[in-house]
This record gives structure tokens, sequence and C-alpha cells, in this order.
């Protein structure tokens, strides 16, 4: 993708289109959208008087030049931004993922976009801008031979009035980082099985670590088993593929991080979720080939960290597991030793995830994290309580549970805050074991999973998002294919560079 920033003579731009965000109910009258006017010869103006065009959230509409026109590029794309007050740096990705469908789809290879963030910091609007280009353009064709869509917006030009040309182009490079590493995430989420079970997983996670310069350490079950991790393997044993823990390390060259503070981060890695012995019912069952969208997560973030380098170390933790029914599977009232001691009495199989994440939260504290943040399609109770517009985010500490709040709404990803809280941890005390691993029948089932988790950590902050509900979207948006969405990816890259 060739991207570069200019500062002046959008019209100008060598390319075959010109895109401009437009705010709800915007006058033409004045300022960018009265030049932009006459450029077109007052079609701007008329189709906003005949509410053509309004503005709205997503709108686009095209308007054609004459020909011959002074301009370079032969169309201007309206793109409406909604509100202008409720749009957010962030939003920039959103203009310019929309505009990249919508001009891609006209077979436009390049184009100018005016994102029109006023407020906010011109890198960060370049960046934003960057990553909407690229994660627009991901598409679930893969595996097609047929109907593959073959066109492309290859080239992309940022115009911002007054910004320095140097501080866009960073942002355009780091917007570059962001979208690819969003993309891999998409990617992994959005292998089948058969394809990425948890060896795959793990070379994947390996090649890239090459790539990105950081560390990568794959422990194999025997290496488990030997560490005491009778709760994820436990979850391993119906399989015939072996569960592989995969420990990413970014170490900054010089830390500003205070000494011995790491944060970690965990993922869910249910590379297929059958349910185990407590079998799923076949509708629906093959979207549990995203149960490992939390791990795939973890790898897409340390992908971007390990490109941006910034100055604090992160510690990358996967627990990656198949979840199958067999004769040597886990059955509903076994009871299981995790690594930290506390044993499990399974009720049911298919709560497996926090069955996993027990002994890679423990790992990744025994490892030296001091902050631990999890990331797990754990629930469908979190989709009927938030749909796919919010994640759930539960934890022991409120400071951190606010950061990743606020880091989410700097992002565009909405996160909401569940309790936790003794009353509901004695909802997994086992009659028989220290805890079993499901609460009462249909209550709580979100905060359920969390209090399970939370029973593995010792000292650290720690925060979990449930993303059964965000991590996958069923239906298509402007900016946007349906199917993966790196979800927390943006945000936990904002929350690592701001505690640089
Ligand atoms: N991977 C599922 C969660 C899930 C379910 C995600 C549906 C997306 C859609 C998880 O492993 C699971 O099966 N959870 C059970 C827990 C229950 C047995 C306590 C659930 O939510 O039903
Ligand atoms: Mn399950
Ligand atoms: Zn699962």
């Amino acid at each position: 993708m060739k991207s570069h920033a200019i500062t002046d003579n959008f019209q100008d731009a060598n390319v075959d289109a010109l895109a401009v965000a437009v705010f709800k109910d915007e006058k033409t009258s004045g300022g960018v959208l009265k030049e932009l006017d006459k450029l077109t010869g007052g079609l701007i103006a008329s189709v906003v008087k005949s509410e053509e065009f309004k503005g709205e959230a997503g709108e686009t509409l095209l308007l054609r030049f004459a020909p011959k026109g002074r301009n370079k590029a032969s169309s201007l794309l309206l793109v409406g931004v909604g509100d202008k007050l409720d749009y957010k740096t962030s939003g920039a990705a959103k203009v310019a993922g929309t505009a990249t469908r919508y001009l891609r789809k006209i077979n436009a290879k390049s184009f100018a976009l005016m994102p029109r963030c006023e407020t906010a910091e011109a890198g960060e609007v370049a960046a934003c801008a960057m990553q909407g280009v690229l994660t627009s353009q991901f598409e679930l064709d893969k595996y097609k031979t047929q109907e593959k869509n073959e066109k492309s917006i290859d080239g992309f030009v940022l115009f911002v009035e007054g910004a320095k040309a140097s501080v866009l182009n960073d942002g355009l490079q780091r917007g570059e980082i962001i979208g690819e590493s969003m993309n891999f995430t998409r990617d992994l989420a959005n292998e089948p099985a058969n394809i990425l079970h948890p060896t795959e997983l793990a070379n994947r996670a390996q090649k890239m670590a090459k790539e990105a310069g950081i560390k990568c350490e794959i422990l194999d079950e025997k290496q488990m088993e030997k560490l005491g991790m009778g709760s994820l393997m436990s979850v391993s044993y119906g399989s015939e593929q072996p569960a592989k823990l995969i420990v990413l390390r970014y170490e900054p060259k010089k830390s500003t991080a205070k000494k011995g503070e790491m944060l970690a981060i965990v993922g869910k890695g249910i590379t297929f979720d059958t349910g185990g012995i407590s079998i799923k019912p076949a509708e629906g069952m093959d979207a549990m080939k995203y149960d490992m969208s939390g791990g795939a997560s973890v790898i897409g973030t340390m992908r971007a960290i390990g490109l941006l380098k910034p100055s604090v170390p992160v510690l990358g933790v996967i627990a990656a597991v198949e979840n199958m029914p067999d004769g040597k599977a886990t059955r509903p009232g076994d009871v299981v030793t995790a690594m930290n001691g506390k044993t499990i009495e399974i009720l049911n199989t298919d709560a497996e995830g926090r069955l996993v994440l027990a002994d890679a939260v423990h790992y990744a504290e025994k490892q030296g994290a001091t902050k631990i943040i999890d990331m797990a399609t754990l629930t469908g109770a979190v989709i009927i309580a938030l749909g796919d517009l919010n994640t759930a985010v539960l934890g022991n500490d409120q400071s951190l549970i606010d950061e990743i709040v606020e880091c989410g709404k700097e992002a565009g990803e909405n996160f909401w805050q569940l309790p936790v809280g003794t009353e509901y941890s004695k909802g997994i005390k086992s009659d028989i074991a220290d805890i079993k691993n499901i609460g009462p029948a249909r209550k709580a089932g979100t905060i359920m999973g969390a209090v399970f988790i939370q029973e593995f950590v010792k000292e650290a902050k720690w925060a979990h998002l449930d993303i059964a509900g965000t991590a996958w979207a069923d239906a298509e948006k402007p900016h946007q294919s349906k199917g993966p969405t790196a979800v927390a990816v943006r945000t936990l890259i904002k929350l690592i560079e701001k505690s640089q």
C-alpha cells in the first residue's frame, strides 16, 4: 500500500477519487464544503438541499466531475459521519474504511481523503485513517476459487490542512502496522479448525514473532504436565491435537517501566469448541472455530507492539487447545488440580475457556506479570447481556478497568463493566473440591466465568474481557466486512503506549 500526506491543494491530488467527511445537516454556504461545492458546480448544495444526502453516519454519495475539469480525480465521494459533536479521532478509521469499500467497488485504485477531525492530534488521525483503509479491505474469501474480490485500493493520500506532513506520515506508518496487525488477527480467527489447530496457531505465532522481532516460546503438553497445568490439560485430553502454550515476549531496548512492573495479555485459544462430553447442539457449532479469537487478538497485539516498539515490556500468553469429546476426554464430575494447587470439580466440560485460562493466567503471573488482561470468547451469556456492541470488562482493580474503558473510548471500541465480588464467588463453591467450573444455572453466567478466573490471580491487577459478542460481526458494515473484528487490539495498543 502506497500512502502519503498532503497539507494543501486537496482538489489537485493525483488520485482517482476524492473523499470528504460531511457532518449531519452541514451547511454548504461556508468553509470546506463551499470550496468543494464550487468544484462540483453546485452539486453538493443541491444534493444537501434535496435531502439526497444528509450526512448520517455511514451514508455515502458519489458526485462525478465533468470531464476535463482542472482536478485529476474524476469524482468526489461524500461520506457522512453523523453529529459533529460525536465525531472523534477514531471516527477517521470508519470514514476512511467506508470510502475505501465504496471506491474500490467502482474500480478506483487510489483516493485522497479529507477526514476533518478537527480537535485531534494529526498523527493519530493519520494512523486511524490508514488503519481504516487496510481493515476495510479484509474479506472472507480466502478459500474461494471463484467470485473472489479482486478490486483493491492501493494508493492513499491523506489531507489534513495545517498539519505537519512529517507528523502525518509517521501516523500513516503507525496506522499501517496497526491495520495489518488487526487483519492478521482476523485471518487467524477466520481459519477453519481443520487448518488452524493448536500446533498451527503456535507455528503462525512463531513466524510472526520472528518477523516482528519478539521472542516466542512454545510449551508442549509434556512441559505443561510437568508444570502441573492440570486444568488446562483436562480440556485437551479428548483431542488428537496436542495443546500448546504460546508465550510471546516483547522487551524494549530501554525500559521506562517501573522496576518489576510488567503487563501480560492472555488469550483463550480454543481452536474448536465442541463442548466436549457436555457436547453442544449441532446448530451453530461451526461458529466455534472463532473460540480462539482472544488468543488471536493477543497475537495481533504482540505483532503491533513488536513493530511499534514502545518502551515497556509486554508478555503475551495464549492457551491453544482443542475441546473434543472422546474416550480420553474429561467427564462431568471429574476433579483436576490446577497449577496454583487449587482443585476444580468440572461439572460442565463446555465451560472450558476458564479452565485453560486458569493455568495461563497463573503462568503469566509466575513469569512476573503485575498487570494481567485476559481476553476470551467465554460465555454465551455476554451476548444476551450486551449483544455485539459492548465487550464486558470485569476485574479486581478499578483503575485498570477504568483505563481499559477510557482507552476503548479513544480507540473507538466499547467496553461495559460488570461486577465481581465475594457474594458472586460463592456461586462457584464445590461440594467436593475447592471450586467448580460453573455457577448456578442461568444466573450471572458472564460473572461466574470471571470469578472463576479470578481464583487464579494472586497479587496482580487483573481484568477480564469477555469478547464472545464482539469478536465476530454477523453483518457487513459500510467500513468493514462481516466476520472477525480483531476486537480489543486497538484498545490494548493504546493502553500499552500510554503506559510508557
Ligand atoms: N465458547 C463458548 C462461549 C460461546 C457460546 C461463545 C456461544 C459464543 C457463542 C464457551 O466455551 C461456552 O461454551 N460457554 C458456556 C458456559 C456454560 C457451560 C457455563 C456457555 O456460555 O453456554
Ligand atoms: Mn465451551
Ligand atoms: Zn469455548
